[in-house]
């Protein structure tokens, strides 16, 4: 057949697909002619990357699944099967277990990024929304799968976390938790009912939530580094002039991005599949015995910082509400930061450095939630949740133009509130380490609502009609 008749046999069976399916229209409403941004920068890589671990996670996952056997008796014995005789079995566990805390890494940044440059404003609370059903579903997905090898962490790991729920009063809470468990303990009742939510439960409604997410995106338009909306700056076509066409310029540009990704993944599951004990933990590799308990139960480094905070929190209860606020309280963040200007290019340097105190205090929660339960470090662990929670309510204080008196009231609210909880939480034998962490948050607080009263920290900067670069 000569090119001229290949191209018009092809042309025909578009034309046939597209009078039934609509294909040519959605790749140009989706690639072909959705016009993003010109001025992407490295923190847009992670969008395309979440797709691209979620499809590795998807197909090692169910290459495990012909050889996993999700019974007490055999789970552990399988995944040894399955790393020692099944031929390239390790390379498809590694994968597994590298993708799901690159996974993390991955999603951690994309909030990030949303966070630097207000991606969740401008009509785009629902996109934002789906994205934290996603992180939870993500959470959930991760938990369930962290049982299955059936080890010691495993084991334990569930037991403490399906235990959180019998914190709840009213006998709710020992209802909910027989029907997770399946059991008075965790037990191979549990194992069948996690294996089925992470291999089909999960999945399916994460790959349903990120359709959504990408719906809602395409819908509103790609916000950028400049926090300026495109779509304020058409042409005489209707196309927004500081826009390109996604496809070819950023599948190329995503493209390089998969490729340099690629590269660290291979890095660390050829050679340092275990990342010494953070993404493979080491009590792992022994099998679960429910007679014994480990030394320190933990769970992945991917949940520390929110288990820092239930930690340090003595009262069950409290803890359980205030960890579970922790993640919740995202949620709410375009209702919380409602400041007009999105990108923290243009905000006043206190509020980058409020932003970046957070990621600081985050990680360092995340460091706290690894390591053992010292009083010392759990006291860093309760000022550090607090600052945790402080974000939030300063991202509220900075999303307006404030007068000096009510940044001093702000600051006597706080005083008091932190005041009331040292008071309720006061304990004799930890008086002296109360007084000296206190430190933390009597800085914070001082430079964060009275700096703006006595300098021009404050003072955004403006932000101009079109994107810079
Ligand atoms: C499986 C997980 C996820 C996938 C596959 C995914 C995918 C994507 C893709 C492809 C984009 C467009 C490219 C980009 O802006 O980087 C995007 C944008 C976005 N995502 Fe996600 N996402 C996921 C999870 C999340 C989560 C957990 C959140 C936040 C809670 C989130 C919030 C956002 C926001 C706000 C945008 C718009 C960014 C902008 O226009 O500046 N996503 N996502």
């Amino acid at each position: 057949m000569s090119a001229q008749n290949q191209a018009g046999a092809l042309q025909a069976m578009m034309n046939w697909i597209d009078d039934r399916f609509p294909l040519t229209k959605m790749w140009k409403e989706h690639l072909a002619e959705y016009y993003a941004p010109k001025n992407f920068n490295v923190w847009y890589y992670f969008g395309s990357l979440a797709i691209l671990v979620l499809v590795l996670q998807l197909g090692t996952g169910i290459w495990l699944a012909m050889f996993y056997k999700p019974d007490a008796q055999e789970a552990f014995a399988s995944v040894e099967y399955i790393m020692r005789e099944v031929p390239l079995g390790w390379l498809i566990r590694y994968m597994h277990s590298t993708g799901a805390s690159l996974f993390f890494i991955v999603i951690y940044l994309h909030m990030f990024r949303a966070l630097l440059y207000g991606s969740y404003k401008g009509k785009r609370e629902l996109l934002w929304l789906f994205g934290i059903v996603i992180y939870l579903a993500l959470m959930a997905e991760a938990f369930f799968g962290y049982l299955l090898p059936w080890g010691q962490m495993s084991y334990w790991g569930a037991q403490v976390i399906t235990s959180l729920f019998g914190a709840i009063p009213f006998g709710i809470g020992d209802t909910l938790q027989l029907v997770i468990r399946g059991d008075f303990v965790v037990s191979d009742a549990t194992l069948n009912r996690f294996y089925s939510l992470h291999i089909v439960g999960v999945p399916l409604v994460l790959l349903g939530l990120v359709g959504a997410h990408i719906l809602a995106l395409h819908e509103v338009g790609s916000n950028n580094p400049d926090g300026i909306e495109i779509k304020q700056n058409k042409n005489a076509q209707g196309i927004p002039v500081d826009g390109i066409p996604f496809h070819p310029y950023y599948t190329v540009k995503d493209i390089m991005g998969a490729a340099a990704f690629l590269f660290i993944f291979a890095l660390i599951v050829f050679y340092m599949p275990q990342v010494g004990g953070l993404f493979l933990e080491h009590d792992n590799f022994v099998p679960a015995n429910v007679l014994k308990t480990p030394e320190h139960i933990k769970p992945v480094w991917y949940f520390t910082p929110y288990y820092a905070i239930l930690r340090a929190i003595p009262h069950k209860l409290t803890g359980v509400i205030v960890f579970a606020w922790s993640v919740m309280i995202l949620a709410f963040l375009p209702w919380i930061d409602t400041h007009p200007v999105k990108s923290i290019r243009y905000r006043s340097v206190l509020y980058k450095a409020l932003v970046m105190t957070f990621a600081l205090t985050f990680v360092v929660l995340g460091w706290l939630g690894m390591s053992p339960a010292e009083p010392e470090l759990s006291e860093l662990g309760l000022r550090l949740g607090e600052l945790y929670f402080a974000f939030f309510f300063m991202l509220w204080v900075y999303s307006k133009d404030r007068s000096g008196s009510f940044y001093i009231g702000a600051f006597v609210f706080v005083f008091i509130t932190l005041g009331f909880i040292d008071a309720i939480r006061y304990d004799e034998s930890k008086g002296m380490l109360m007084l000296v962490s206190a430190v933390l948050p009597a800085i914070y607080f001082v430079y964060f609502l009275l700096a703006p009263v006595v300098s021009s920290l404050n003072q955004d900067r403006p932000v101009p009609e079109r994107v810079t670069s």
